[in-house]
């Protein structure tokens, strides 16, 4: 039995403490509305000593796909099913918008596309999805490369360096190595800048991970401290905070000067059939620049290559980390992984083409995400009252939720489930080539790859919402296909190359999350060059 609304409660975005005490009472006052929602009570000590995901799962398993989570007077809705992930992410998808997420965000990335008010996504979204088109995913494919040969060629000459004293091995911390070269990637890929952090530390590049810092620190607090006022100038570390932006924003708005000083305007079309291969800017800055009848002001695209800097960076770093993370566990699969890249690459370099060779490669990394999304929640907040569908194990009826109310998608939760997943936990990439049947649950059409004919990599239409790893609808990741191909590129130059072990016991790597998962004190490594022989 679902409860009715009788009053409406407004929406409001919370911009100031007064603001955000009322939104608190809202979510309290809308706890009676769900009511007839399970319900789990959080205590406060469940923030602390683990990541909050892993209690939302626990929570998962006891209460049922759609629950609400109380935290005192603070409840949130956590969903953990496709049926009614697919409701509010694309059928109902701008009845929403990211709530504290936007929150959290906005003082760092201003109107671009995560935290972005409707109207304005509404308007970037059109002109930043047509940048990530074929032939620009095409030069992405050769600067990936580029990249990944030069973090690669670095730790050959530490290994060079190690024979010439007589060892085999090196050590090393993988995940902050997947940082630089993600960074030094998405920094090319989006505004052809070369950070160059694989091989040096700068004042720029300390400053884009004090940002990070701040957003990750700012994302696992629950009281907006940034908001108060003076905050900015009386606290050391949002001092910091200020100066850091300071530094990318000068960088970003120097390119930004650059590029419409050398402004070539043309059409959609046109510019999505330049010669990207060959020239010296591929960069979706140049792309965004030259595009006629658009003239984005210097604040907004600002704000566009600051979202997809921090949105593009520390997310694919993760994925690469948990990759090797689990191949390192498994060693027979990083053996037939190094098989597949010996047939298909030999000692060459990767390619598009390649990629679409590299079957059992591109299942790893979508199995990674699958155990380890980046983010594991999606935020949201409904602007409306709306009617969610009860999922596959809910109340027939559903649940009313009112306008206000906090919400959680737990996509960990979904690629961890029981219910959709054989031996949910296990790495196993091979799963993707044998998930196929709904098993008879209304409501849900089941895994299916003719619905995305041509798509490389298992994703949210082929699985119905059960594997969302960059999220559905309207809002889902505009990068999705430069970052898995940025993976697979990656992870096939390194295992090329090397192999690679975990340098101390599994448990001894443990989880923290901010807005990605990642480690604790970085994943250490152990690297040798390859033993097997090349074809
Ligand atoms: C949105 C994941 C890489 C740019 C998202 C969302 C997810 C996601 C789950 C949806 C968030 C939501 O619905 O609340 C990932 C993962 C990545 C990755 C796992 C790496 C493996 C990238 C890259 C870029 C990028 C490389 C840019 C070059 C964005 C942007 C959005 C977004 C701009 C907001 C889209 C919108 O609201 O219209 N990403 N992302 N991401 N991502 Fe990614």
């Amino acid at each position: 039995q679902s409860s009715t609304n009788t009053d409406e409660t407004k929406t409001t975005k919370p911009t100031n403490l007064l603001d955000n005490a009322s939104n608190l009472l809202t979510n309290f006052l809308s706890g009676g509305k769900i009511g007839s929602m399970p319900t789990a009570e959080g205590a406060v000590s469940d923030l602390f000593g683990k990541p909050l995901f892993f209690s939302l799962y626990d929570w998962f398993l006891e209460h049922g796909s759609v629950y609400k989570l109380a935290f005192g007077p603070k409840a949130f809705v956590v969903i953990s099913d496709p049926i009614v992930a697919r409701h509010i992410l694309r059928e109902n998808a701008f009845s929403y918008d990211k709530g504290v997420l936007a929150d959290i965000l906005e003082p760092i990335m201003g109107k671009g596309l995560i935290p972005a008010d409707l109207d304005t996504w509404k308007l970037r979204r059109r002109v930043i999805a047509p940048g990530f088109h074929a032939l620009y995913l095409e030069a992405m494919a050769k600067m990936f490369t580029d990249c990944s040969l030069r973090m690669t060629t670095k730790f050959e000459k530490l290994l060079d360096l190690e024979a010439s004293r007589g060892g085999t091995k090196i050590e090393l911390e993988l995940e902050s190595e997947f940082s630089s070269l993600a960074l030094d990637i998405i920094g090319l890929g989006v505004f052809n800048y070369d950070f160059g952090s694989v091989t040096k530390e700068s004042p720029i590049i300390k400053a884009v991970y004090g940002t990070l810092f701040e957003a990750e620190h700012r994302s696992t607090f629950y009281v907006p401290y940034w908001k108060i006022p003076l905050a900015n100038w009386l606290v050391p570390r949002q001092r910091k905070f200020q100066t850091d932006l300071k530094v990318i924003n000068d960088c970003l708005d120097g390119l930004i000067r650059n590029a419409k000083e050398t402004r070539e305007e043309a059409d959609v079309e046109k510019l999505q059939q330049r010669d990207y291969l060959n020239t010296k800017d591929a960069s979706l800055l140049r792309f965004l620049v030259d595009m006629r009848g658009i003239d984005a002001d210097d604040r907004q695209l600002r704000d566009d290559l600051m979202t997809m800097l921090i949105a593009g960076h520390e997310t694919t770093a993760a994925v690469l980390t948990w990759a090797v993370f689990l191949l390192a566990q498994h060693p027979s699969k990083m053996r037939k992984a190094q098989a597949e890249i010996d047939t298909v690459l030999g000692q060459g370099r990767t390619t598009i083409e390649a990629i679409k060779k590299l079957e059992y490669l591109r299942l790893i990394v979508v199995e990674s995400l699958r155990l380890y999304p980046q983010p594991p929640l999606l935020i949201r907040r409904s602007l409306k009252p709306d009617q969610l569908p009860g999922g596959y194990r809910g109340n027939k009826d559903g649940y009313s939720i009112p306008a206000g109310t906090d919400i959680f998608v737990s996509v960990y939760n979904l690629h961890r489930s029981p219910y959709f997943w054989d031996n949910p936990d296990d790495f196993e990439p091979e799963r993707f080539q044998r998930q196929k049947a709904s098993d008879g649950i209304e409501g849900w059409a089941g895994f299916d790859p003719s619905r995305s004919p041509g798509a490389l990599y298992p994703n949210e239409i082929i699985s119905d919402f059960a594997f969302l790893p960059f999220g559905g609808g309207p809002r889902k990741c505009v990068g999705d296909q430069f970052a898995l191909m940025e993976s697979t590129i990656a992870l096939a130059m390194l295992l090329q190359k090397f192999d690679v072990n975990l340098k101390g016991p599994p448990e001894s790597v443990e989880l923290v999350t901010g807005a990605t998962i990642h480690t604790k004190n970085g994943m250490w490594c152990q690297l040798q060059k390859r033993q097997s022989n090349y074809p």
